[in-house]
């Protein structure tokens, strides 16, 4: 008989459990292992439809409810264990699961193959906070105000942390941080020929689509200054039209931008012709700051400050403008903004409009590369990075899109 395999998510709701529980389902798939999803909000949803969505829902002191989710919980595994009966290879249990007595109880009920506790973390508030307020306009909230869906969603969140407890004692278990695809601890279970599958899906930069496109052309680019908040020049503003253009056909879910006004107005055309695209900009894709050098060109800086220009070109990775940063320094605020990014777009396609050390350090994120290599990035002004990274599939191209 073949090996088999039962998955259960835990975490607290808006901790990206559902996006992992896809991406091994998808990635299992494409190793041709049999892998369903059983999913106990939908189930919720389907069988207690709008009473569901109240806060008191969740109180663990409601016996009523308690009932209830303890029934979806049983339906659920009932289901899975029939699908793996029948030929499924991986039953994934999709729920926060948060009570170790519910594990116990699913430990204890499954036992005709292992089951795999899979914890999902994220300590990052600004994420936490982000996804409460998108599922806070989910449909099933559609009675109630913003404010009041936010307060309803915090409530219950309240309410499972109250009962909250991380994995330990259970058997096999692994704990992961859903922003940086990091697993921070397991109990491995190495008899399961799918265990190293499932580690190799949670540990990839999962990304289905990103075009990573750098601002039009500013003025300071051609005086050939640095930094500071220049607009774009005309033709700076037809390279974000022709981007616009270029990408018209295709889906993208989110665009990212630093707060900088060319990266801003770089991406007005593009946001201006879609709905549905959300929005976000980030502090963490600024261009690298140069410190005393901001606004100086490098034919100024290279005369008044000669100690900087040779400096940098000795070790340009790691100088750090004076009262400025490094690429060094740079690429750890750029990997909190990534992951951010990445985290919030799941698995829908996403846009970054950032500048040159930025780009620069977000492919190098990607690529394995020598640091020293990296603040040498090719970045055009007129081309994106098309960027594709799943666990089997790899596409990293440089696409033209300028007139
Ligand atoms: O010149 C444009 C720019 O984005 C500057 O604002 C920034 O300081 C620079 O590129 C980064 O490139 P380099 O590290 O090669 O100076």
């Amino acid at each position: 008989m073949r090996a088999k395999l039962y998955v259960a998510m835990v975490g607290l709701p808006a901790r990206g459990k559902s996006t992992m529980a896809k991406r091994i389902r998808e990635g299992l798939r494409e190793d041709g292992i049999q892998a369903a999803i059983f999913n106990n909000g939908n189930m919720r949803r389907e069988l207690f439809g709008s009473e569901s969505t109240k806060a008191a829902f969740y109180d663990p002191t409601n016996l009523k409810s308690y009932d209830a989710r303890e029934y979806i919980c049983r339906k659920n595994f009932e289901a899975a264990r029939e699908y793996l009966a029948c030929g499924g290879d991986v039953a994934i249990l999709d729920a926060t699961n948060a009570r170790p007595s519910r594990r116990a109880m699913l430990e204890a009920s499954l036992t005709d193959h292992p089951v795999l506790f899979i914890e999902c973390v994220n300590e990052d508030p600004v994420l936490v906070e982000t996804c409460i307020r998108r599922k806070a306009n989910l449909p099933e909230y559609a009675g109630y105000s913003a404010e009041e869906a936010y307060e309803s969603f915090n409530a219950r969140i309240r309410y499972y942390e109250s009962i909250y407890c991380p994995l330990s004692v259970e058997r096999y278990w692994m704990r992961v941080d859903t922003t940086a695809n990091r697993i921070l601890d397991e109990h491995p279970c190495e008899d399961s020929p799918y265990y190293s599958a499932i580690r190799d899906i949670l540990v990839t930069m999962w990304v289905r689509r990103l075009f990573l496109a750098r601002h039009g052309q500013t003025v300071y680019n051609i005086e050939g200054r640095i930094g500071g908040n220049p607009a774009l020049t005309e033709k700076g503003q037809e390279q974000a039209a022709a981007l616009a253009t270029h990408l018209r056909d295709k889906t993208i879910a989110w665009v990212f931008t630093s707060t900088r006004l060319r990266s801003l107005q770089t991406a007005a055309p593009l946001l201006a012709a879609r709905v549905g695209t959300t929005h976000m900009a980030l502090k963490e894709f600024d261009e690298i700051n140069a410190g005393d050098c901001e606004e100086m060109s490098y034919e100024d800086i290279r005369r008044t400050m000669p100690q900087v220009t040779l400096q940098r070109n000795a070790d340009k990775y790691h100088y750090v403008y004076p009262n400025g940063e490094s690429y060094a320094i740079l690429r750890e605020r750029v990997r909190r903004g990534l992951r951010r990014a990445l985290f919030l777009a799941g698995d829908a396609p996403l846009m970054i409009v950032g500048h040159q050390a930025i780009n620069r350090v977000i492919l190098s994120l990607f690529l394995l590369r020598r640091s020293e290599d990296i603040p040498y990035t090719f970045v055009p002004q007129n081309q994106y990075y098309h960027i594709c990274t799943l666990p089997r599939r790899k596409v990293f191209e440089l696409v033209h899109y300028s007139a």
